[in-house]
């Protein structure tokens, strides 16, 4: 399976990602998580793609270029993916649609998660990430047994700096104007499988696993 995850920021895409993954057995490549432990790490492309992600902008389609290249040259990915956050514009799903036909290969399906933008700010605003393991929480939907540890590594939890109230806003803008578009480029292509975001994560994973 060669999938997409398209959806706002909170939607539930990460969250949906840990399911999908372990049905279908395929990476999970979030160019969020692959630039967030650039960012960690004191990279070269991690200290050029902080000052974007801080404001809530995408970070130019020449470094996320590099790194999905980068990511797909592993053999984790030759049975297929789940893509998590690319492409987010236009030019960025061209390029991967000639990435792939270079490979003789496509894209299966495109789960569309949508939801209202109260929703979104209030998800993202509560929204709790483990310094470690990357495990994902929220302070009233999903709160972590072991309060502001993660419940699987003990790891303290941190709240993602693109996590306030103006930066969301400016990513649900940039969301807006910038990827709400590919979901015309993907009905063209016959892809898009959409589910309602806003009801409870089973319930979402059972609509998605239905559609696929
Ligand atoms: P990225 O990390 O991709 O963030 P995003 O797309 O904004 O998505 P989020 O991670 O915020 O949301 P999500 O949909 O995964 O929600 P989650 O499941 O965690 O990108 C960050 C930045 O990196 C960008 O702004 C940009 O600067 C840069 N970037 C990344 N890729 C790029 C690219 N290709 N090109 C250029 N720049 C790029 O859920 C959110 C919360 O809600 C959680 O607390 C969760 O527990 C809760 N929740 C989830 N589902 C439910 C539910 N059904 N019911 C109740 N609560 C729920």
């Amino acid at each position: 399976m060669r999938l997409i995850l398209l959806g706002p920021p909170g939607a539930g895409k990460g969250t949906q990602a840990e399911f999908i993954t372990a049905a279908y057995s395929i990476p999970h490549i979030s160019t969020g998580d692959i630039l967030r432990q650039n960012v960690k790490e004191g990279t070269e492309l991690g200290k050029q793609a902080k000052t974007y992600m801080d404001r809530g902008d995408l970070v130019p389609d020449a470094l996320i270029f590099d790194m999905v290249e980068d990511r797909f040259a592993q053999p984790d990915t030759v049975n297929g993916f789940l893509l998590d956050g690319f492409p987010r514009n236009e030019t960025q799903a061209q390029t991967l649609d000639t990435m792939l036909q270079r490979k003789g290969q496509s894209i299966d399906a495109v789960i569309l998660i949508q939801a209202d933008k109260q929703l979104l700010i209030e998800r993202a605003v509560g929204r709790r990430v483990c310094r470690n393991c990357g495990a994902t929480y929220h302070l009233v939907n999903r709160p972590s047994a072991k309060g502001t540890h993660c419940e699987k590594c003990d790891t303290e939890l941190y709240h993602r700096p693109d996590d306030v109230e103006e930066t969301i806003k400016n990513r649900i803008e940039v969301y807006e104007s910038q990827t709400q578009p590919l979901i015309e480029y993907y009905t063209r292509q016959g892809k898009i499988v959409s589910v309602d975001g806003t009801k409870p994560v089973a319930e979402v994973s059972n609509a998605i696993r239905q559609a696929l």
